[in-house]
């Protein structure tokens, strides 16, 4: 049998009219390359496994809205929890164990910026957006300053080396800019890009795959999840022993306070010894409708908000007086690169598809046209990064508290919205800063003034004291 018909047998084997209609409807060369792409597609993905498991979640859908989960959802025990929230000594402690390791060279950082970024609608991938600072700078520029910066406090020849992940539709983009602005004063040799997967599309009833065009299937990225397959299918593990590397930050580029490389993260991981540890934010509300880091049946794991019934959403913790299940997801994690190394396969092969309804164009062969839809015709299939989390052992995970107004501000949705904004990152990263040079004694003449420091002078309040006494009565930018 040739490949194509076995690619044939398989898709009819898998009850695939649409693409058995399609296949009929073209001409020989255009059906070559269709077949070649399916065949590419299912050497990648268990098409199997992916049918199977996206009418799971269909059903799973289904299922829970009729019946309430019996699982046991607690906060983490007090072995995998702390808080760094006005505790400078633990800081300092942590700090110094972060920053010995980065000086060894041990410590990378992989930015997740692979997202379509649909809320935000830009055209341009999330880094790129400018948020309107005094500097006009770009997410990706402040990330990469703050890279430097950091690299002048570890003061180590060893550059942090930085793996950013794009998908098939911000990877060009990504590096055309990184490329036009000369990587941001970053060596160009301690950036590593890489692509995450794609999978494919699928009808409401999670059975049909759909048809983008004459010789493809819709494809879209494979969402956060899709991390560890790319970590695996680029061989970046390897090149993590290579380089001696022994410690990954891994975070979000919508995330404008992101501290890169954390010290003092690092250091909490590495003293305590966990393999995968999470940054947390307090929840702002008992109802803040976002998933939190806790344990199901004593199993570390995110959960989302309307899983939490209202009586445990509202339940506080008698000895700190503050909500039980606190720990807001901030997907910020940090993963020893031996777990990467024992773990990364398995996690590839068994990770379950999520799925998402949405309104997604397909190709008509009958009219030779692409038609779009005004409601969800179809589902999309997502991996979420934070469902491997239950098969890590409890004592080998951590999370920590950090403090909101310093490390959080995502940028998601467009200007003008409720939250979560261009105006809302620009204003936590201006308070954050200002209140550095407050801090190094710096006046600010009135409470609405705020000044923009550069990331690249510093990474967390540092090289500020030529500003001691210095008054500043207007919005302004500091560079150096
Ligand atoms: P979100 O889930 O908020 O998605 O991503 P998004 O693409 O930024 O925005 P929407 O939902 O389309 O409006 C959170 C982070 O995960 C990354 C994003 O780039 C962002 O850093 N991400 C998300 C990926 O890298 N790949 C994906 O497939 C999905």
């Amino acid at each position: 049998m040739t490949k194509e018909q076995i690619t044939i047998e398989l898709f009819q084997e898998l009850n695939q009219t649409n693409i058995i209609d399609h296949l009929r409807s073209l001409n020989d060369e255009k059906k070559s390359q269709f077949l070649a792409n399916l065949n590419q597609l299912n050497e990648r993905i268990s098409l199997k496994k992916l049918l199977k498991d996206s009418k799971e979640s269909l059903n799973q859908l289904n299922i829970n809205k009729i019946t309430p989960s019996t699982s046991v959802i607690d906060s983490l025990p007090s072995t995998s929890y702390q808080s760094i929230i006005d505790n400078k000594q633990l800081q300092d402690a942590y700090y110094e164990i972060g920053i010995d390791s980065i000086k060894k060279g041990e410590v990378a950082v992989i930015l997740m910026a692979g997202g379509q970024g649909t809320r935000l609608g830009s055209s341009n991938p999330k880094g790129c957006f400018d948020i309107g600072l005094p500097s006009h700078k770009s997410l990706f520029q402040i990330q990469a300053e703050r890279l430097i910066s950091l690299q002048n406090l570890a003061n180590s020849d060893i550059p942090i080396h930085w793996y950013i992940m794009t998908s098939p539709l911000t990877s060009e983009p990504t590096q055309s800019f990184f490329e036009k602005n000369n990587f941001f004063g970053l060596s160009k040799d301690q950036i590593t890009f890489f692509n995450q997967g794609t999978l494919p599309a699928l009808d409401p009833k999670g059975e049909q795959f759909l048809i983008g065009s004459p010789t493809t299937l819709v494809e879209s990225p494979d969402g956060n999840g899709g991390l560890y397959r790319a970590l695996r299918d680029n061989h970046l593990i390897e090149d993590f022993v290579n380089r001696g590397i022994k410690h990954i930050h891994m975070y979000c580029v919508d995330n404008i306070l992101t501290k890169l490389a954390d010290p003092v993260f690092i250091g909490f991981a590495i003293k305590n010894n966990y393999q995968l540890a999470t940054k947390s934010v307090r929840k702002r509300s008992p109802h803040e409708s976002v998933g939190v880091i806790a344990t199901r049946d004593s199993k570390p794991c995110v959960i989302e908000y309307s899983e939490i019934s209202n009586q445990l959403a509202e339940s506080i913790d008698k000895e700190t007086g503050l909500l039980k299940l606190r720990a807001a997801n901030i997907v910020n994690h940090y993963y020893s690169v031996d777990l990467l190394k024992s773990h990364v396969d398995n996690w590839c092969n068994n990770l379950t598809y999520h799925i998402a309804n949405k309104k997604i164009p397909i190709y008509d062969s009958k009219t030779d046209s692409i038609i779009k839809f005004e409601t969800p015709n179809g589902i999309k299939l997502e991996q979420f990064i934070f469902d491997i989390f239950p098969l890590i052992p409890i004592e080998k995970f951590g999370c920590l508290e950090v403090d909101r107004n310093e490390e959080f501000s995502p940028l998601k949705n467009a200007s003008g919205t409720q939250n979560d904004n261009p105006e809302t990152s620009r204003l936590a990263y201006l308070r954050l800063t200002t209140n550095w040079l407050k801090d190094a004694g710096a006046i600010i003449k009135d409470d609405d003034i705020l000044v923009e420091v550069s990331s690249k002078l510093s990474y967390h309040g540092e090289n500020l004291s030529k500003y001691n006494g210095h008054i500043f009565d207007k919005e302004s930018l500091i560079e150096n």
